[in-house]
C-alpha cells in the first residue's frame, strides 16, 4: 500500500527530517577518537527529547536502541555500546530517525574519523554521490527502477558494489512503507513514481563483493569479506517541481 502525502504532510516531514540532521550535524562533530558508540546514542536521544520528537529505532522490531553506528566493515544496524570505542582512521555510518507529529524522518550519513586510507575517502565520496544519483530520478512519471539504475550504475562504474540485502522505501506515517527502493536493478520495470511519493533512497556501498552477513546479536550487518561499508539516506519528497531532500535547505 503507497501512501500518497499532502503538502502540509511534507512540511511535517521536512520538519522531522530538520532534527534528524540537526542531530547528524552534532554527530559528526562528536566523532572524535575516544568516544564510544553509546555516548553517540545518547547525544542523538537527548536532542531528539528536547526537539519535541522521539528517536524512531528504539524498540523498533526490538531494535535496542536510538541509533544505529556501523564502523569499517559493519554495514548498518551497527548496536551503540559503551565498549564500542571510536578510532582514528575509522570510518563510521551513523542511521537516525524520528518521529515528529505523527510522521517519521529517516537519514545516513559516513564519516571519516581523521585520516583514512585514500580508497575510504573514495568509498564515501562514491556512496554520496550515488544518492545524489539516485534522488535526481525521483520525478513523477519515472520508475522506482530509475532510481535503483542510477544509483547501481554510479557505484559499479567507480569499481564498488551494491548492497543487495537491504532496500530503501517509502516513509511516512510508518518508518517503512511500500515502495521498496531498492539500489540495484531487478528485471521488473519498477513501480511508477507519482508526486506525494515520500522516498528513502538510502544506498550501502561495498569496497568489496556485495556479500554481507548479520552478527550473532541478530542486528549487526557486515561484508561478508571484511572491506568497508558506507552507507548515505536522504527522504526525498517527489513534488511537482522535482525531488525535494527533506529536513536540508537547498
Ligand atoms: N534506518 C533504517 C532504515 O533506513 C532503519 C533502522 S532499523 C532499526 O530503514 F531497527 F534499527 F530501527
Ligand atoms: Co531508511
Amino acid at each position: 500500500m503507497i501512501f500518497l502525502k499532502t503538502g502540509e504532510e511534507i512540511e511535517i516531514m521536512d520538519e522531522a527530517n530538520r532534527i534528524v540532521h540537526k542531530v547528524l550535524d552534532a554527530l559528526g562533530e562528536s566523532l572524535v577518537p575516544g568516544a564510544t558508540t553509546l555516548e553517540l546514542d545518547r547525544i542523538a536521544e537527548n536532542m531528539t527529547l528536547k526537539e519535541g520528537a522521539e528517536p524512531a529505532f528504539k524498540n523498533y522490531h526490538g531494535y535496542p536502541a536510538s541509533l544505529c553506528v556501523s564502523i569499517n566493515d559493519e554495514v548498518v544496524h551497527g548496536i551503540p555500546s559503551g565498549k564500542r570505542t571510536i578510532r582514528e582512521g575509522d570510518i563510521v555510518s551513523v542511521d537516525f530517525g524520528v518521529l515528529y507529529k505523527g510522521y517519521y524522518g529517516d537519514a545516513a550519513r559516513t564519516y571519516a574519523v581523521g585520516k583514512v586510507t585514500g580508497e575510504a575517502a573514495r568509498l564515501i565520496d562514491v556512496t554520496r554521490e550515488s544518492l545524489k544519483k539516485g534522488v535526481e530520478q525521483a520525478v513523477d512519471g519515472n520508475r522506482i527502477s530509475d532510481i535503483s539504475k542510477a544509483v547501481e550504475g554510479y557505484v559499479l562504474d567507480n569499481g564498488f558494489s551494491v548492497v543487495k540485502d537491504y532496500v530503501g522505501h517509502g516513509i511516512g506515517k510508518n518508518l517503512h512503507e511500500d515502495p521498496q527502493v531498492p539500489n540495484f536493478t531487478k528485471d521488473d520495470g519498477g513501480y511508477p513514481i507519482r508526486a506525494g511519493m515520500v522516498l528513502a533512497i538510502e544506498p550501502m556501498v561495498n569496497a568489496g563483493c556485495s556479500d554481507v552477513t548479520v552478527d550473532r546479536d541478530g542486528w549487526t550487518v557486515r561484508t561478508r569479506d571484511g572491506a568497508n561499508s558506507a552507507h548515505f539516506e536522504y527522504s526525498v519528497a517527489v513534488t511537482a517541481d522535482g525531488p525535494r531532500i527533506l529536513g536540508v535547505r537547498s
